[in-house]
């Protein structure tokens, strides 16, 4: 099997989740966090989150359990993918200290919603084995990976996270490296619209999300939505499209600003557009 031992940086919401998919695909993962205490709760999320899936029918929640690791620091492997906060500088410096660990034919990966790929890769003296492998969230039920190639990418690094987001039950879809992708570009916008709606007092979060729901038949509203991505991240996203893009039609809605500035970011924290 490719890639038997994999190295999942950030345990928050996407990297316990990626951690869940790859360890339930047979392979060994060592999680690292850099926060005191949040490997234990991803661990614990994994937990609960295997515990429903095998109600269903799915894998033994301790057989998978037992091939992951908690580790306290970056650590050899055949592959990272990296899941930690949507900040260039934190990414770059992450990148550049795992191209020093990592065997010279792994390969590094990103989990970022819209940081270019090709400024990752350029840290690093291996910028043909730099790919971006963009999950969604609740990373165990989306079957959705963006495979995002940056400019360095080889071909044959492309196959092999191809074959392997598919390996992992899920189903790539190829994207070039322009800020926010393509999953980001649309759906950020929509979100921002709706934050605006809100803002503007056009109609109250329930409504808004009711209408995407049983209008467009949408699973979730986008403020339900927002919420569930984290308007921390959200935000982060937004400011990267703007800048990348350079269209002022990407700048954040004042109000999602206001929401992080007061530590409402949706369920991670317990409130956002919505109590938890
Ligand atoms: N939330 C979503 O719906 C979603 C979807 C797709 C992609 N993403 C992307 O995934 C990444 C993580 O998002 P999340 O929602 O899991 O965030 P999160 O806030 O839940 O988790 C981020 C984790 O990274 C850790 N961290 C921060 N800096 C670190 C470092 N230098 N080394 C190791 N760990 C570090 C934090 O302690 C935290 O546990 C971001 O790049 C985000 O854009 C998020």
């Amino acid at each position: 099997m490719d890639f038997e031992h994999v190295l999942v940086v950030g345990a928050g919401q996407m990297g316990g989740g990626i951690a869940q998919v790859v360890a339930a695909s047979g392979r060994r993962v060592s999680l690292y966090d850099a926060l005191p205490g949040a490997t234990e709760r991803g661990l614990a999320a994994m937990r609960k989150s295997l515990e429903r899936l095998a109600e269903k029918g799915g894998a033994d929640p301790d057989e998978v359990l037992a091939r992951v690791a908690a580790v306290d620091a970056l650590v050899p492997a055949d592959l990272m993918i990296e899941a930690v906060v949507e900040d260039a500088a934190v990414k770059e410096d992450l990148f550049r200290r795992a191209d020093g660990i990592l065997p010279d034919g792994a390969i590094l990966a990103s989990n970022t919603s819209s940081i270019p790929i090709t400024s990752l890769a350029a840290v690093t003296d291996r910028p043909d084995r730099v790919i971006g492998m963009h999950f969604f969230n609740p990373v165990p039920v989306l079957k959705l990976v963006e495979v995002i190639r940056a400019l360095q990418t080889s071909d044959e690094t492309a196959a092999a996270i191809t074959k392997l987001a598919e390996d992992l039950g899920k189903v790539p879809a190829h994207v070039n490296d322009f800020p926010g992708f393509v999953s980001n570009r649309i759906l950020m916008p929509f979100i921002n619209e709706a934050a605006y709606a809100v803002l503007e007092g056009v109609a109250e979060p329930e409504a808004i999300d009711t209408i995407a729901k049983l209008g467009f038949a949408h699973p979730m509203g986008p403020l339900a939505l927002a919420d569930l991505i984290g308007l921390d991240t959200c935000v982060a996203i937004m400011d990267v499209l703007h800048e990348g893009l350079g269209n002022p039609k990407y700048a954040p809605c004042p109000l999602l600003s206001q929401y992080v500035h007061a530590g409402r970011l949706g369920r991670k924290s317990g409130r956002g557009f919505y109590t938890y």
